[in-house]
């Protein structure tokens, strides 16, 4: 099936429920765009999962503060779509902002507890920016399956309370992290690295392996973790941490003492790049 490019969300609405009607299975991969293989990851699971795949690309305007990157948010429209296809993508969903978000709009949906901390106090609004997107594009595109990344862990948490908490008839499916073949977390966002800040990227995810390691050597203290992750990222000059912490993956609570899997979070400016990455250390 060629792939088909919808920008009008009732176009997009008709198709999907004729689909639906047809007992075929609809798995959805919403993204921002600028595709790297971290996204073809998730549409390659969705075609393993599903009968047909939708992508969405929305550059969201509601999950950008207003001091962040959102008019230069990286975008190549033609390159995201030969990846879809390359995927073997069925739909494009590409809705405009002006439409999506009609003259007036006010509607929120805001997942509480799960939205604070971490990001979510880095980034006021942020996470009521993603969860009410990705309601409406859930309404829009009522897939039955939908997969997320967990290199955005807070992000997957709070869709999946929100899925819970509102009936959503979706499966929500979290993929591990696709990285570079050096460590570094793959993102869009990792565009904006010169090729010296590309290097010291890369004290992210050493700093996680650093904290895996101690762990198995026996370290159970949330401080020795912490202060060994601080100690590799400071060895990068142009690095500086927003917050580094170890928490419950399930509730995202603060994790003083490693007893079971606790998630490892970080985000750390490079330069004026904001990364973020993450892992749960076994124990
Ligand atoms: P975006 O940053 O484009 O990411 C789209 C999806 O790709 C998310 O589920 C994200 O977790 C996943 N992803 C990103 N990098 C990845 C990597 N290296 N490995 C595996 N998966 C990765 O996340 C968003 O867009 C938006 O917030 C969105 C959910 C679309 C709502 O606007």
């Amino acid at each position: 099936m060629p792939l088909e490019i919808i920008a009008d969300a009732r176009e997009m609405r008709v198709r999907m429920e004729d689909l639906r009607r047809d007992g075929r299975k609809i798995v959805f991969v919403p993204t921002m765009g600028y595709l790297h293989q971290g996204h073809v990851s998730l549409l390659e699971e969705g075609r393993r999962r599903g009968d047909v795949l939708v992508l969405s690309i929305f550059v969201n305007p509601t999950q950008f503060g207003p001091s962040e990157d959102l008019s230069k948010y990286p975008r190549d429209m033609d390159g995201d779509l030969a990846k879809a296809r390359g995927a073997g993508t069925d739909f494009a969903f590409t809705p405009h902002a002006s439409t999506f978000y009609p003259p007036g709009y006010q509607t929120w949906v805001q997942v509480r507890e799960l939205s604070q901390g971490l990001c979510g106090d880095k980034r006021p609004g942020h996470f009521d920016g993603v969860a009410s997107v990705v309601a409406k594009l859930f309404h829009v595109v009522n897939p039955h399956a939908a997969i997320f990344g967990e290199k955005d862990f807070q992000q997957l948490a709070v869709i999946k309370r929100m899925v819970k908490d509102l009936d959503f008839d979706i499966e929500i499916v979290g993929m591990p992290t696709v990285r570079e073949a050096d460590g570094l977390a793959m993102s869009s966002r990792n565009a904006y690295l010169s090729p010296e800040e590309r290097q010291q990227a890369l004290t992210l995810s050493r700093a996680l392996e650093r904290a895996q390691a101690l762990v198995k050597a026996g370290e159970r203290d949330a401080g020795k973790l912490l202060e060994a992750a601080r100690a590799e990222i400071a060895s990068a000059p142009d690095a500086r941490i927003d917050y580094l912490e170890l928490r419950d993956p399930d509730s995202l609570h603060l994790v003083p003492t490693l007893s079971g899997p606790t998630l490892f979070a970080m985000a750390v400016f490079v330069g004026k790049t904001r990364l973020i990455d993450n892992r749960v250390l076994r124990v």
